[in-house]
């Protein structure tokens, strides 16, 4: 039997990155892309097969179609790499815009994975966070705010159910579709590329010895 993963957000960075390695791989899988976009050109490896469903995490009657298609399909890990917000000054970006950044990058996902885990099919759930935002991510706020959130849910899944695998990763500045070009990261040179990034996650996610791990790479 093909193992199930559910990707939230693909976009052109790090899931797609992730993606790739996957289709290289010689393990028969089967992939569910929930994503707000249909993505152009979904790689298909020799044992893995993708699919796409609409889902955009703002948008409630989306994200009820969504968690339906979800708990029907039954991933046995869940990995999420949605995300974005408004860049700014706090006050000077508009209330709808700090509320659409905490829906999607965060209560998007809690409300999915609510009710998938009462269903007891998902083994695992890989949140991406910040290494940025979690140290201090000025004109993000709300981005930082919804990354902050993502922490503290998974630290206390943690804790709460020690047999289900939940982990946060941490990535630092990559080029993704998050990152605007030219960036100051980007003029600094601290921005790399997200293939290696991809690669790291998949060796992480697979290996059951990270059980629960969080992971940071900067
Ligand atoms: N790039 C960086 O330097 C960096 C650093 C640290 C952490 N991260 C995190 O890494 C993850 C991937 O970022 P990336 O740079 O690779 O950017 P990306 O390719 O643009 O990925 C962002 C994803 O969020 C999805 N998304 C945005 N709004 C959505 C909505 N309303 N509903 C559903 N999905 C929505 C996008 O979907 P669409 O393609 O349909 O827009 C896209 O798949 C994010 O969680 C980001 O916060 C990035």
């Amino acid at each position: 039997m093909a193992e199930k993963i559910a990707f939230i957000g693909l976009g052109q960075g790090l899931g797609r990155s992730v993606l790739k390695f996957l289709a290289a791989e010689t393990t028969a899988r089967s992939i569910f892309v929930l994503q707000r976009k249909e993505p152009l050109d979904l790689p298909d490896g020799a044992l893995m097969t993708t699919h796409w469903q609409k889902c955009d995490l703002s948008q409630s009657d989306s994200l009820s179609t969504a968690a339906t298609a979800l708990k029907e399909w039954q991933p046995e890990r869940l990995w999420f790499f949605a995300g974005g917000g408004p860049y700014g000054e706090f006050q000077n970006k508009k209330w709808s815009a700090h509320e659409w950044a905490l829906q999607v990058g965060l209560l998007g996902l809690m409300k999915l994975s609510h009710d998938l885990l009462s269903q007891n099919v998902l083994k695992q759930m890989i949140v991406t966070g910040s290494l940025i935002a979690d140290d201090r991510d000025p004109w993000a706020s709300s981005y930082s705010a919804s990354k902050a959130g993502l922490a503290a849910w998974v630290k206390s899944l943690q804790g709460e159910s020690p047999n289900f695998d939940a982990r946060l990763f941490r990535p630092t500045y990559f080029s993704g579709g998050l990152l605007p070009s030219p960036s100051l990261p980007e003029r600094l040179q601290l921005v790399q590329r997200p293939d290696g990034l991809g690669q790291n996650f998949v060796r992480w996610a697979l290996n059951p010895l990270f059980h629960s791990t969080n992971f940071a790479l900067s």
